[in-house]
């Protein structure tokens, strides 16, 4: 990556060691905590704290998901946190009408996606296509001397791929498991690093990849003279890519205040905007992600893995580039397109267990986990178009700002209820 395109300016002057004070001092010493029951870790922590019955109240909140699951998701619970879960409509997907949910606190979120989504289905909606759902893990090797690696990989590439597939049977007879091998040398460390291919079908993924990883690297002092490094999944899940487009007639975008082909102009002006300058890019990609994650979030998927992949796919030519890319067709209309790795499941872990997750799949029909990665990705697109509509002519403020009124009225009112308690 060319990093001269990064000059953080940072003012380091206020920052010292004693910034950081509380009111009360604070015991984050706490021997065993996460053996106790979780009502009596909450118990702990409103201690150790000083917090009030008011604090104990919410943060042991548990909406959906009683106790118990919390318990096991996550070590050392002591509640849930709620976010507003709201329903985008008027996704018209491969021909196919699909309510989206999507979870998240920033308010204009669901508005944005439901008109990018209308404006999409003006133009026949959006055409989404995915990869099979391969995931790669990585084996990383230290040679001790040197030797024909690629030799002793090519004679012994299938023999690897069938030792990673032993004790999956179920995975295979469902039409995933390992199913490819490659493998490139990091000089610099005297590093061979070994990439196993794994369809993962319906899950995630994460454990099958990094289960298989460690079994096969024990393998690999008996074929190089190597120490063993890291095994481990990898987020940039170049395999597993996700790809929606939509084309929008410029009529589309015609209103009193603008012409639909200068909108246009001006959003293909917007994209090239972001290929160029890497903080306009940055913030055009928050934007997708505002349409993403909220979705992973949903479902249970691992929205900070897509995100990773997501970064990482955004600089695939040495530059951070937007993730969409946007061109006036010969007719003077819209296209748009956005295709990004999409490591997504439907079955497993938090997907299968929390509740409201599994009603969120039921929402949308019941996805498998390539039509899930495509309804992801087109609702990023959808996000996407619906903020650079709104930039590129009357402003992003307008839309946005009536939407936050919403939230300062109750912030002002919240203000007054608390001064007039004090
Ligand atoms: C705000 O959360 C997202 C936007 O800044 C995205 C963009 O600028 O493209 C509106």
């Amino acid at each position: 990556m060319d990093t001269s395109q990064l000059k953080p300016k940072v003012d380091h002057s206020s920052q010292s060691g004693s910034e950081h004070k509380q009111d009360t001092k604070v015991q984050s010493r706490l021997p065993g905590f996460y053996e106790l029951p979780i009502g009596e870790r909450l118990s702990t922590v409103v201690k150790a704290a000083n917090l009030s019955d008011s604090d104990r109240f919410h943060l042991g909140q548990f909406g959906s998901l009683n106790g118990e699951l919390a318990d096991v998701f996550i070590e050392n619970a002591i509640g849930t946190f709620s976010i507003p879960l709201g329903v985008a409509t008027n996704f018209l997907i491969n021909g196919h009408d699909v309510l989206v949910p999507m979870a998240v606190e920033e308010s204009s979120v669901l508005a944005a996606a439901s008109h990018g989504a209308k404006l999409a289905r003006l133009g026949g909606g959006f055409k989404a296509s995915a990869t099979e759902p391969v995931m790669t893990g990585q084996i990383q090797l230290f040679l001790k001397k040197t030797c024909d690696f690629d030799a002793v990989l090519t004679e012994k590439k299938n023999e690897l791929i069938a030792f990673a597939n032993r004790g999956h049977d179920s995975l295979l007879a469902r039409g995933g498991g390992a199913c490819d091998l490659d493998w490139h040398y990091i000089p610099e460390m005297k590093s061979l690093v070994i990439h196993l291919h794994i369809d993962t079908r319906d899950a995630m993924g994460a454990n099958i990849v990094n289960t298989m990883c460690e079994r096969v690297s024990a393998l690999m002092p008996e074929l190089l003279p190597c120490d063993i490094g890291l095994r481990i999944l990898t987020n940039l899940t170049e395999r597993r890519l996700a790809r929606a487009e939509c084309f929008v007639p410029a009529s589309t975008f015609d209103s009193p205040e603008f012409k639909g082909t200068d909108v246009v102009d001006r959003i293909e002006k917007a994209y090239l905007f972001a290929y160029y300058d890497v903080h306009r890019a940055t913030t055009n990609n928050k934007g997708i992600m505002n349409g993403i994650d909220p979705v992973l979030i949903a479902t249970g998927n691992d929205w900070r893995a897509v995100e990773a992949g997501a970064h990482a796919w955004a600089c695939r030519d040495g530059k951070y580039r937007p993730l969409a890319v946007w061109k006036k067709t010969l007719h003077g209309d819209l296209h748009g397109q956005l295709e990004l790795p999409m490591a997504v499941g439907v079955v497993g872990g938090v997907t299968k267990l929390h509740p409201t997750a599994q009603s969120a799949l039921k929402l949308m029909g019941h996805p498998n986990a390539k039509m899930l990665a495509q309804i992801v990705v087109a609702t990023g697109l959808a996000q996407n178009l619906s903020a650079l509509r709104a930039l590129a002519s009357e402003g992003i403020q307008r839309g946005h700002m009536s939407l936050h009124q919403k939230n300062l009225d109750l912030l002002q009112h919240h203000g007054s209820r608390v001064n007039s308690t004090n």
